[in-house]
């Protein structure tokens, strides 16, 4: 089986799930539940960056040790990721010690390869961030990303030789034109390592939170050196070389802010380890609040949980993927929520479950006929099942989910046409009925992605028997498979109209 290996970043302890995480996650879930459709062996990780000073901080800030103040907030994340049904198949915490165990031996493969040394470092530090900048990378003298004052330090630190891969580097890039998508951002990153790299610091001495250096016990592992390798942690590198095999590289989705450090450092971590870079590296960009980034000091940060309580886990799911087109920033609005919710899931889906139901029942006995084989539909359904299964190929969710809901569409626009509820019992009925019936379990299949719960209690209304996700593509969106005389129940609304 092929493996598909996906990964969200994994956040930092210091603060509370916002919906910008929520993004990543859900996407990351959507591509992950597709591939499972697809056959694939999956394997979907998300999980929590728990060390380095921006959480040392914030535990002092509240009086605990920093093992108890990321105890306390990867709770809210493992919350939040339920709330939203993200189906995660592994939940890395680098405080564990599977993960001090491989950054150890990473940072040993790297350091027995020669790249790294010991050096002394005057620079500038945004805690924020937890990364060193230059003069000229500040924005009026604060960080450009957090617009913070950064901290001068000087220490002895480890240095990995960054310098050194350059060329493996834009080589790596000039072989794999899809290795960071969309393109605006591979350019990003070639622009960078064409700029001319420099080592970076990858030990601190005056910190305590984090795993020590192996061969020299006063240091600990920069926190992004740290946070990289819980990739291949969880995919077995250190402990079961035959899964890391089988699932390594992985792709992974991150925000436009840590396009750096997962574009250019971890390429080169990895090759200096002797590894494989990632297969490939989707970069979205930011979803903002009234025009801005959420961030904790702008006290503009949505939690998921109230979303989910608004419009439930497939209204939020649903939402995102739609809207937020996978790439440039978006802005996030409720009341566009509102609009896509009442367009998407209760008119359309809910609409026409109930419909069907309702028509069955009143004309049918209640048992689901049999769609024809060669239906008005057929063509226009198979055309949309191509091309849902393109966009999400090529990450494109909004796409996929468009060409998803043209199969409701068209059915709806058949129903219209032909009546079948002013219609007397018999064939036509039947076959227009069996023919929407299909329709439904087509689109229960495609969009359970996006929408798991409704598209699972669709399957369940037209009477099929197990669970949507135990469908495999492409027999299973094949025109047909609805087999008839099956019972077809009705029930409340699937997705009640807000206002
Ligand atoms: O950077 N819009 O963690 P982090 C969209 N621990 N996505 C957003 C977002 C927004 N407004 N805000 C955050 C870290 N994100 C490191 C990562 S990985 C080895 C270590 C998402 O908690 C987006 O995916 O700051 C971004 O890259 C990530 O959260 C940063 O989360
Ligand atoms: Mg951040």
């Amino acid at each position: 089986m092929a493996s598909y290996y996906v990964t969200t970043p994994i956040y930092y302890v210091n603060d509370a799930p916002h919906i910008g995480h929520a993004y990543t996650t859900i996407t990351a879930d959507a591509v992950a539940r597709w591939n499972r459709l697809r056959g694939d062996d999956v394997m979907f990780l998300t999980g929590t960056d728990e060390h380095g000073l921006k959480v040392q901080r914030a535990a002092q800030e509240n009086s605990c040790a920093p093992i108890e103040w990321a105890d306390r907030t990867v709770v809210r994340f493992q919350e939040a990721w339920q709330q939203l049904d993200i189906a995660n198949d592994d939940f890395i915490r680098t405080s564990e010690p599977r993960h001090h165990h491989s950054v150890q031996q990473l940072l040993q493969a790297c350091y027995d390869n020669g790249d790294i040394a010991l050096q002394t470092y005057e620079g500038l530090y945004c805690v924020s961030c937890e990364a060193y900048f230059t003069e000229d990378d500040l924005d009026d003298g604060l960080c450009p990303i957090h617009r913070r004052p950064v901290e001068h330090v000087t220490e002895e630190n480890y240095f990995f030789s960054l310098s050194r891969y350059e060329k493996p580097l834009l080589d790596w890039y000039e072989a794999h034109p899809d290795f960071v998508v969309p393109d605006t951002r591979r350019n990003e990153a070639l622009g960078f390592i064409r700029g001319g790299l420099q080592d970076f610091s990858i030990s601190r001495t005056s910190l305590d939170w984090g795993i020590r250096i192996p061969w020299d016990r006063k240091h600990v592992t920069y926190v992004w050196f740290d946070a990289l390798t819980n990739y291949i942690t969880a995919a077995g590198y250190a402990s079961d070389d035959a899964q890391f095999a089988h699932r390594w590289p992985g792709v992974h989705l991150i925000g436009k802010d840590i396009l750096r450090f997962h574009c250019v450092y971890w390429p080169a971590m990895l090759m200096s380890g002797g590894l494989l870079p990632p297969r490939r590296v989707h970069v979205h960009g930011f979803l903002l609040v009234g025009g801005e980034k959420m961030s904790k000091t702008a006290l503009n940060q949505i939690a998921p949980g109230d979303l989910v309580a608004d419009f439930g886990s497939d209204g939020v799911r649903h939402h995102f993927l739609h809207d937020q087109a996978f790439g440039p920033d978006g802005d996030f609005s409720y009341e566009g929520m509102v609009a896509r919710y009442n367009a998407d899931l209760a008119n359309n889906l809910g609409n026409l479950m109930s419909r069907v139901a309702t028509v069955v029942g009143r004309k049918c006995g209640g048992i689901g006929p049999a769609p024809r084989p060669d239906s008005p539909l057929t063509a226009a359904v198979a055309a949309c099942v191509a091309e849902t299964a393109d966009a999400w190929e090529r990450l494109a969710p909004s796409e996929a989910l468009d060409a998803t809901w043209r199969i409701i569409r068209e059915t709806n626009a058949l129903l219209e046409a032909t009546e079948p509820w002013k219609a007397d019992p018999g064939p036509e009925v039947d076959a227009v009925l069996g023919d929407a019936l299909e329709a439904l379990r087509i689109v229960a299949i495609l969009a359970s992605v996006a929408t798991p719960r409704g598209c699972e209690e669709v399957w369940r209304r037209i009477g099929m028997e197990g669970s949507v996700a135990d469908q495999r593509l492409p027999e299973a969106a094949a025109w047909g498979g609805y087999p008839g005389g099956l019972a077809v129940s009705t029930g409340a609304p699937l997705y009640p109209r807000l206002r």
